[in-house]
């Protein structure tokens, strides 16, 4: 679709500016929101998108520039003042009470009532009927606490659907979806559209936004650097403009020799939370080679996070063995098998990832703590040289190893739960999706670091939904269905073919 003279802007920002102490997010932006249409905000991790959305949701107030809604200049003082004239906004980073239940968490601050009290009857209705029209089988009783981080992010959608929105910000709102829940997603877009609601859209999926997308608007430190209609730009223009240079993911190096075994999976099974006679991992076994990067594709639900998981000790086997250079860890916990030379990046960062109350720093040598003891002291010179060392390894985009991690952009926050892992100096790491929410630059980097790590002997397994990424990074590709692995493929292997021993239904 392209813009006409009949394009109607509902929603401004002029000469925006917000400052956090010496940092300048934005620097005076000028952005447009268009009745009806779906506009992309691009950019680089730490670009400002998510700044820029938040001051136009009254989560932040802008240090100077107006905000214009109808051509007229509007004030938030909160996220209230923007819901009441139709702004709505899906975060980056979710938003949910984990103890509260699904019903509970979409009708929070707005509950319905009744002349007695609160009418939880016609809140569940409603919850029932949001989660009919994104395909979702989630009941409104549940906590969101018990809900994988895909589905939560579902519940922060329907919520944000829930309050009938003029307009509509998604910041990165599929970063945990499945490919089928992308494209309900999409569907609901499109329906929105057509009753007029005005839609912005942040994702460092490209291609995906590309699908949806009618303006492209790209954002670089802090400033718009270009903007096109989408009908007129592919992706190569996207990235162009958001990095300034032009490059590819690269390819892993191959051709040399692979260690021995470093880690070996043992018919590993996992029940089921919520049905304890089902297996979600269902008498696996997979072996590892030292310096071998292997990539585990499947669709969510596959299985992939338990696996991880059970092999890292964060949940229980049901039976099976983890073996790691000849040695049993099954009994171990977690940080007795990091001790060992066995870790993991976990999906999800906010909740396992990261200590929210701590430094970038201390996040980034937490796992790691064990070998800055001196006697009983921590030797702080060494952990200096180990938090700067890890924030130039994973290129994290911050004002030093004192700042809040709060206070770091989504895609930093994932580096620095990568750059703490890889800072235990392990022999087997295990990474489940660790590009969410990295821009394609960073994800390079993620790749180039982990193929020089795995030259240097390091065994990498790394789970992912996407299969560009496992193609462009693996040695070898495990493809794992219910909970078993349904074939394996070498590097040269064809999309098409994973995508099809993984269930899924290949679109040609
Ligand atoms: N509360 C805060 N305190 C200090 N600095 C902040 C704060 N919030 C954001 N920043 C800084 O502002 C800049 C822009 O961050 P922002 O979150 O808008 O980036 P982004 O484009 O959304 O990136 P990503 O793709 O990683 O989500 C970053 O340098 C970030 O560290
Ligand atoms: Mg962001």
């Amino acid at each position: 679709m392209s813009a006409d003279a009949t394009d109607e802007v509902v929603l401004s920002a002029r000469n925006v500016v917000k400052t956090y102490g010496g940092t300048q997010a934005l620097k005076g932006v000028n952005f447009d929101i268009h009745r009806g249409r779906v506009t992309t905000l691009f950019g680089e991790n730490g670009a400002g998108k998510s700044t820029l959305m938040k001051i136009l949701s009254g989560v932040e107030r802008p240090t100077s520039g107006e905000i214009v809604l109808h051509g007229e200049t509007v004030t938030f003082q909160s996220t209230v003042d923007a819901r009441d004239l139709g702004i709505s906004i899906i975060h980056q980073e979710l938003s949910l009470a984990p103890n509260l239940s699904v019903r509970d968490n979409i009708f929070m601050g707005r509950e319905l009532r009744t002349g007695t009290g609160i009418d939880f009857a016609e809140e569940a209705r409603q919850t029932r009927e949001l989660m009919q029209r994104l395909e979702e089988d989630i009941s409104p009783s549940t906590l969101v606490a018990d809900l994988r981080l895909g589905q939560q992010q579902i519940v922060e959608i329907a919520r944000a659907l829930s309050v009938d929105a003029r307009i509509l910000i998604m910041d990165e709102p599929t970063s945990a979806l499945s490919a089928s829940e992308v494209e309900v997603l999409f569907k609901v877009i499109e329906d929105l559209k057509r009753s007029g609601v005005s839609i912005v859209y942040i994702s460092h999926h490209l291609e995906e936004a590309l699908q949806i997308t009618d303006f492209a608007v790209v954002l670089r430190d802090g400033s718009i650097t270009a903007t096109a209609d989408a009908a007129d730009i592919d992706l190569e223009w996207i990235v162009r403009h958001m990095v300034g240079a032009h490059f590819s993911l690269g390819e892993v190096p191959t051709g040399y020799e692979f260690g021995p075994t470093a880690l070996s999976i043992e018919a590993v099974s996992v029940a089921d939370v919520e049905n304890p006679q089902r297996s979600v991992v269902d008498n696996l076994s997979l072996e590892v080679r030292a310096k071998e990067i292997v990539c585990i594709y499947g669709l969510m639900g596959a299985g992939r996070t338990e696996l991880l998981e059970a092999v890292a000790g964060r949940v229980p086997m049901t039976s099976g063995r983890v073996v790691l250079h000849g040695t049993d860890v099954s009994g171990l916990p977690i940080a007795g098998r990091i001790a060992q030379g066995l870790c993991l990046v976990p999906e999800d960062r906010q909740r396992d990832g990261l200590v929210q109350t701590m430094t970038v720093g201390r996040n980034l040598t937490l796992a790691s703590l064990g070998s800055f003891v001196r006697g009983l002291f921590l030797s702080r010179p060494s952990e200096q040289r180990q938090v700067q060392a890890s924030i130039a390894d994973v290129h994290v985009k911050t004002e030093g190893g004192g700042a809040a991690i709060g206070s770091l952009s989504g895609g930093n926050q994932q580096k620095v739960v990568i750059g703490k892992m890889l800072a235990t100096d392990p022999q087997v790491i295990l990474l489940d999706e660790p590009s969410r929410g990295i821009d394609v630059g960073a994800k390079a980097e993620v790749f180039r670091l982990l193929a020089e790590r795995a030259q240097a002997g390091l065994a990498v397994v790394y789970s992912t939904s996407e299969v560009g990424e496992c193609l462009s990074i693996a040695h070898r590709i495990v493809v794992m269905r219910r909970g078993r692995i349904s074939a394996e493929f070498d590097a040269d292997a064809s999309k098409e073919e994973i995508m099809a021993a993984s269930g899924e239904a290949v679109v040609v």
